[in-house]
């Protein structure tokens, strides 16, 4: 089982965004996927009151109980689990890294949000994980500006997803739906854009994009 943590101190960065798209694209793959979501707020577990059903399932936690739920996860038979969690460099956000195969860190492209990704950054490297910068909500035809914030990105001692998602309403109004983009709209470039991020996520876990045939059937049965 592979666990993805998506942490950042600054609020409304895009982490249960980016967590749900995640989770849906690998359960689209033919995966069993678990989303917990340790943010008080609850939002992954409202997107998924929304959405209904039980794919990807949504597990509501606090962080002191991360381990014995990632335990039962791994017991049932769920291949990756994305963590969700609260907008804070606290003991969530620790658990959430030491625990993670992979972190991302979602940021805005405004010296705000860069600046406040600092603490995150070294929360990461204390845990001694691969964290990535995510550049999320980018204007579209932003190029100057994404190789501005790249080279704060890099003097923070973090790595950067060679991709970003761009500010797009469908991001918006799919959640609100209890869905995501590539459900509201396959043809949207938000669907291509999570697919891109999807299968650049599978390259850093190590695993394929689709599970092995046998496995996907056990998903679908
Ligand atoms: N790429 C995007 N394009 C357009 N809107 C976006 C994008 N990413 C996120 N948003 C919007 O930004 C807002 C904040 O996103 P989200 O709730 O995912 O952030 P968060 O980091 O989880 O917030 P919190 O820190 O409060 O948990 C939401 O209204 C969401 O729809
Ligand atoms: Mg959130």
């Amino acid at each position: 089982m592979k666990v993805v943590a998506i942490i950042s101190q600054k609020g409304g960065v895009g982490k249960t965004t980016i967590a749900v798209h995640l989770a849906v694209a690998a359960v689209q793959a033919g995966y069993t996927v678990a989303l917990v979501d340790l943010d008080p707020q609850a939002t992954a577990a409202q997107w998924s009151d929304w959405r209904g059903g039980e794919n990807p399932a949504v597990v509501a936690a606090p962080h002191a109980r991360l381990t014995p739920t990632l335990k039962e996860a791994a017991e049932s038979g769920v291949d990756l689990v994305i963590i969700d969690s609260p907008p804070a460099a606290d003991s969530a956000a620790v658990a959430a890294a030491k625990a993670a195969d992979l972190v991302i860190i979602p940021t805005r492209a405004s010296a705000f949000d860069l600046h406040a990704i600092r603490t995150t950054a070294d929360l990461v490297k204390v845990a001694s994980k691969p964290g990535f910068a995510l550049l999320n909500a980018v204007p579209p035809r932003a190029t100057a500006l994404i190789e501005e914030v790249a080279t704060v990105i890099y003097s923070l001692g973090l790595s950067l997803v060679p991709l970003c998602l761009v500010e797009r309403a469908a991001f918006r109004h799919a959640v609100l739906n209890g869905q995501t983009a590539s459900e509201f709209d396959s043809d949207s470039k938000a669907a291509t854009e999570v697919q891109n991020l999807y299968k650049w996520m599978c390259g850093q876990l190590h695993m394929s994009e689709r599970p092995p045939v046998a496995q996907s059937k056990k998903a679908h049965a």
